[in-house]
């Protein structure tokens, strides 16, 4: 008699606790500190203000939710309850956020405003489904390589990803095709009606370009990767550019010619896709538009990288033609005399536009 009970007794509290580890949240991850790695050219996280520009950002895409900006500006501040029912503070490990303050939202899932509850650090919490162990799921690992992982729960089969907030938008509305020529002012860039791109800011446009190449060299050599679809690739407000929803990845060494692909989305800083889709050889570099001459020489090496069968160029020459890029933009805007950039040969072969086609 004795032992039956025992038994039922067991059999009960095995059930028990099986139930109860699947349904709560469990810490797979969490960050002490919150600065970035000493690495990162990304520095600008961890951030507890937000901006008027990026509040109103906010507002645009979660109004409906609200009933005036007032109650709104309210909701931003999560480390107070608010009455509302519908704006109820949800917990997940330190941070709080609530499911009408949505940032975005892509395939995977939906990403919140959150804050840290000890320290009202701001942060991104991106929802998606897990499959497998959570351990060795692709986008938790990327996020803690970067460093930029602050904490890591799953329940059931959600995982969420506490991240630093990118406060910003995504280059989207800078990525211009031949068949949508529209003029852009959000990057000071214009097209005139005779076909002229003119850049109103290029200072602007070229440091965008060396965040880029910046970020990319860090995922790269952290071992992460992204799709290079402009909903990833993030424009901060002090213009820099960070990378979201990437994966693991093998790390790829400066020498490996993958690299690269970073030339290929150069062009969303430019203001409009130097190329056009051609049925056999893939690209061709548009010649009715009017890019300013470093600009021009600088596309001719992307196509060429872009109609290359397989990865040609390294990170150490993509760089390097970067740099004389750069000077040509100085000197052509400046009015100084100016070399071009295929000339050079050093010790580290720069890239010249007609090595490949
Ligand atoms: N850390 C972040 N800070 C600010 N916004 C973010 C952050 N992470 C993602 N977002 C926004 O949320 C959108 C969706 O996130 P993403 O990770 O791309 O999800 P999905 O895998 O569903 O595409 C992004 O395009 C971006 O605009
Ligand atoms: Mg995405």
């Amino acid at each position: 008699m004795g032992t039956r009970y025992l038994f039922l007794i067991i059999v009960y509290l095995t059930f028990f606790s099986a139930c109860k580890s699947v349904a709560d949240p469990y810490t797979i991850y969490e960050k002490e500190d919150f600065s970035p790695a000493s690495d990162d050219p990304w520095k600008a996280h961890p951030i507890k203000t937000l901006s008027p520009e990026f509040k109103k950002q906010l507002y645009e895409t979660n109004r409906t939710h609200y009933l005036n900006e007032d109650e709104f500006h309210e909701a931003i501040n999560m480390n107070t309850e608010m009455s509302a029912e519908k704006h109820k503070i949800k917990k997940i490990g330190n941070f709080n956020f609530r499911t009408t303050l949505r940032i975005g939202s892509g395939d995977e899932g939906n990403v919140y405003l959150a804050q840290h509850i000890p320290s009202g650090v701001y942060a991104a919490i991106k929802m998606t489904t897990v499959y497998g162990e959570a351990e060795n799921d692709l986008e938790y690992l990327a996020l803690k390589n970067l460093e930029r992982l602050y904490g890591c729960y799953v329940e059931n089969t959600t995982m969420s990803l506490c991240m630093p907030l990118i406060t910003g938008r995504n280059v989207l509305p800078y990525t211009s095709y031949p068949s949508q020529e529209r003029v852009k002012t959000l990057l000071g860039v214009t097209l005139t009606e005779e076909k002229e791109i003119i850049y109103n800011n290029w200072n602007l446009n070229v440091h965008l370009m060396q965040t880029f190449l910046d970020e990319f060299e860090y995922c790269s050599r952290k071992g992460t990767c992204s799709d290079g679809a402009p909903q990833n690739i993030l424009v901060t407000e002090d213009s820099q550019i960070v990378f979201v929803d990437q994966t693991a990845c093998t790390p790829t060494p400066p020498e490996a010619r993958i690299i690269h692909e970073s030339l290929t989305f150069f062009h969303y800083f430019l203001g409009l896709a130097p190329f056009r889709k051609k049925e056999r050889k893939r690209f061709e570099l548009r010649e009715d538009i009017k890019f300013p001459p470093p600009v021009r020489e600088f596309n001719k090496i992307v196509v060429n990288a872009m109609n290359a069968s397989e990865p040609i160029y390294t990170l150490a020459q993509v760089k390097e033609t970067f740099s004389k890029f750069k000077i040509d933009m100085e000197s052509y805007f400046l009015g100084l005399p100016h070399s071009q950039i295929q000339l050079g040969s050093g010790d580290t072969q720069s890239i010249s536009s007609s090595s490949s086609s």
